[in-house]
């Protein structure tokens, strides 16, 4: 029998972590690399991955690496892939699918009451949140069967508000919102997550990783709401989700497929 070292080394492997430039993706990076991973972080913003690429590259050296894509594009996510094809000489070990809209994106009729959502938002949120992930997974199964390696892994990030309501009081009087796309796009990539599972088994894996409320010096009143409502009493910070992604991007997960790991402190559970 293995002993865990062995199984959550990532040493020789390749990730690719979508939104690789925001607050989760550079967590889920930073694990990765700390257990020998080599990483590839894909994102639309320019400006926030060469931050994050500096930052990486200072804390682990060399072996991380991006690409710009706009996950509403579907040309940019070919091309996106052929680039990541060409980095990583055409392997893959780990798709992590983080990238979003996201509650706090400044977008027309979207963190706004229900009357006044808007529905060509909701259709590109759907487009980013939902339709990107399906195209990026078919698109790196090619890559996933080139490597000779068992790790073949693909984590889906996913919310709370795929499996429950939100409670809309919470956010009266602040910036923050809770648009009826985001959790579609969710419950949907969660659904994505159960179909996949089966169809490339047995050769890949595909989980879910379904978080709740980040720390982010959110409004007081907000905040106070929000962690008298969870059993663990506050909100998750990024240094939470490292375990998960480690377990979920490693052989530590080798018999798990088409599940989710709920990281919410208890928000669902009650
Ligand atoms: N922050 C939370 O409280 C929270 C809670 C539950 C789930 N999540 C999920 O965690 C994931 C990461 O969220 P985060 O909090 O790190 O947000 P974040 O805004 O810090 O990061 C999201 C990243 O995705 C990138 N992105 C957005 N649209 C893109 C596009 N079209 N193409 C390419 N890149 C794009 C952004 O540039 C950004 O770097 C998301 O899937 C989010 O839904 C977050």
């Amino acid at each position: 029998m293995r002993n865990i070292a062995t199984l959550q080394d990532l040493t020789g492997t390749w990730a690719l972590i979508t939104g690789g430039a925001g607050h989760v993706g550079t967590a889920a990076a930073d694990t990765l690399l700390e257990l020998g991973c080599n990483v590839i972080l894909l994102d639309r913003d320019q400006t926030l991955l060469e931050r994050a690429l500096s930052s990486l590259h200072f804390a682990h050296g060399k072996n991380v690496f991006s690409v710009q894509c706009d996950l509403a594009c579907k040309q940019s996510i070919h091309r996106a892939v052929d680039e990541v094809a060409n980095i990583s000489s055409n392997k893959l070990n780990v798709l992590i699918n983080n990238a979003a809209f996201v509650g706090t994106d400044e977008l027309k009729g979207w963190a706004v009451p229900f009357e006044q959502q808007d529905i060509n938002t909701f259709d590109d949120c759907l487009n980013v949140n939902l339709s990107a992930p399906f195209l990026l997974a078919q698109k790196c199964i090619p890559l996933f069967k080139n490597t000779d390696s068992p790790l073949k892994s693909i984590v889906n990030v996913s919310s709370i508000y795929a499996l429950v309501g939100p409670q809309m009081a919470m956010y009266e009087g602040t910036n923050l919102g809770n648009p009826a796309a985001y959790a579609a796009s969710k419950a949907g990539l969660m659904q994505l997550t159960t179909w996949l599972s089966s169809v490339v088994a047995p050769t890949i894996r595909v989980n879910n990783l379904v978080l709740g409320g980040i720390f982010r010096n959110q409004d007081s009143a907000f905040l106070a709401q929000y962690t008298a409502r969870v059993p663990l009493a506050r909100m998750a910070t990024e240094e939470d989700v490292k375990g998960a992604f480690a377990y979920l991007c490693s052989q530590m997960s080798n018999y798990m497929t088409g599940q989710s790991i709920v990281l919410d402190g208890g928000w669902t559970a009650i």
